[in-house]
């Protein structure tokens, strides 16, 4: 049973044959820009929600715990995000203000990784997030809050179908 899983596991496909080509000696200087051409493209190539990322954030005695979330902007603060203070990962990011993204875009063999301190942003902010988001009735949630996460760390990769992978890292000093 474990041995015909594993079997099954290994014959899953990888990427696809055609993936683009990425050269980092091409990128923009700014990281915040390459991601949203690597989105754009994502968006032409048909990836669904791909604006959704895994977050990650660290618990008690540094146990740490992901999720899927949804990116809501980009800007000079950050990369935002939003969701209940009261959950768990909110209750984590109270604790511990650290978190990284993880971005994945199978079809072009894509993944983003961002890295750094994370920020509440304002209560307007916030119960307009709240307002906008898709079904909303109406209601208020006190608890809903916009956060922004302040890269220090973004790396772009890119499969290769020879397997020559390549990464392109960005490191950003932190703002005081
Ligand atoms: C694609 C996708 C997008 C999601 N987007 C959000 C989001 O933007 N905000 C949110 O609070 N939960 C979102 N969720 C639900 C979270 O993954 C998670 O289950 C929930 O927020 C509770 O997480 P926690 O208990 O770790 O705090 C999304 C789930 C998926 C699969």
């Amino acid at each position: 049973m474990s041995e015909s899983f594993r079997s099954m596991l290994r014959s899953l496909p990888d990427f696809p044959a055609a993936l683009p080509v990425f050269d980092p000696a091409s990128a923009p200087l700014d990281p915040a820009e390459l991601f949203r051409s690597w989105l754009d493209e994502a968006l032409t190539a048909g990836v669904p929600q791909p604006h959704s990322f895994s977050l990650a954030t660290v618990g008690a005695e540094g146990m740490p715990s992901s999720r899927m979330l949804i990116l809501k902007n980009l800007d000079a603060e950050g990369w935002h995000f939003a969701t209940s203070r009261l959950s768990r990962k909110g209750r984590e990011l109270t604790e511990h203000p650290l978190a990284a993204m993880n971005f994945f875009w199978s079809a072009l063999g894509r993944q983003v990784r961002v890295v750094g301190p994370v920020t509440e942003l304002s209560t307007d902010a916030s119960a307009a997030d709240w307002a906008e988001r898709p079904g909303a009735d109406g209601s208020e949630n006190p608890t809903w809050q916009l956060y922004a996460l302040r890269p220090v760390e973004v790396e772009f990769w890119q499969a290769d179908p020879g397997r020559r992978h390549v990464r392109h890292r960005y490191l950003i000093p932190a703002a005081d």
